[in-house]
């Protein structure tokens, strides 16, 4: 596959930090209009208490308006199991439309079962406005976005490229931080290996932002690094790592980490695109599967 990279067409990313998740959304600017994308949007839960709100969807919805731009995409690099996604809040006040990897039915499949969802959960991504597949192209304004398939956290994950810009889902954490788990239903070491490679065979001056940060030995939270940052010191994959070394520690690492604390109603919510599922009464409601994941 040979993606249409444009290191030329700069966009002006603003980037948001959710504190509660570690996850950092972002709006992407085309340079040459008032056009523009989020990535990676975060709803807020109050999960002890069932509580829903929308202050992080809300700074982005501000920015926006306040800026006069238009929100052409509200784009999920893959299924989070760590937040939950505000895409459908934000396309209720400023349009746009959502698109995901078209490998979401995959992640539907897997998990439809486990939540046990009857047969009004469609399980061909129809609840996205867009589902995209490897090197699917598409407009921001004058500047013209990519979708790179890179699996392995999830089998849904995409990268997603604007410019010199590139957002790196969970593929990569900053370089300290080295990378994403593998052990997810679906999810798979090697393939992420590979997809981290495609990541690093971009150009060595292209912007990478990252979904998630932690901070780790105490700096201060960091999103932003290059591909040639990467490639140099990433601390799982960096300089020269083979692929049976990655396996082998992504697996052995794995094993001791902990499920993320908002998994269940995450999956739940970002496998219906952002929608907050109903009973039969058409309550809003979420379930536990006991011993199910
Ligand atoms: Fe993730």
């Amino acid at each position: 596959m040979t993606y249409p990279v444009n290191m030329d067409v700069k966009p002006i990313v603003s980037a948001h930090f959710d504190e509660a998740t570690n996850t950092i959304s972002y709006i992407v600017r085309d340079p040459s209009s008032t056009h523009c994308a989020i990535i990676d949007s975060v709803m807020d839960i109050d999960y002890a208490a069932g509580r829903i709100t929308y202050d992080h969807a809300d700074a982005l919805i501000e920015e926006i308006e306040t800026q006069g731009l238009t929100l052409d995409w509200i784009i999920e690099t893959h299924v989070h199991a760590d937040h939950l996604s505000a895409a459908p809040y934000i396309q209720d006040k400023l349009g746009g439309k959502i698109g995901v990897g078209e490998k979401i039915m995959v992640v539907q499949e897997t998990f439809g079962k486990i939540f046990n969802e009857g047969t009004e959960f469609q399980r061909d991504g129809s609840q996205f406005d867009a589902l995209f597949k490897d090197g699917d192209t598409y407009m921001v304004g004058n500047m013209q976005g990519f979708a790179m398939y890179t699996p392995g956290h999830t089998p849904a994950c995409m990268v997603h490229v604007m410019g010199d810009a590139a957002f790196a889902g969970d593929t990569l954490f900053m370089p300290d931080g080295g990378s994403a788990r593998a052990d997810f239903p679906g999810g798979d070491a090697g393939a992420l290996y590979d997809s981290i490679q495609k990541v690093l065979s971009l150009p060595d001056e292209m912007r990478l932002f990252m979904c998630h940060d932690y901070g780790p030995n105490g700096r201060a939270i960091e999103w932003e690094t290059t591909v040639a940052e990467q490639k140099a010191h990433n601390i799982h994959v960096g300089g020269g790592k083979t692929r049976e070394q990655f396996i082998k520690f992504r697996t052995e690492r794995d094993a001791q980490l902990d499920m993320p604390k908002l998994i269940i109603p995450s999956l739940q919510v970002n496998m219906r695109a952002g929608e907050i599922p109903t009973d039969k009464d058409g309550k809003q409601m979420l379930k536990v599967p006991v011993n199910g994941l």
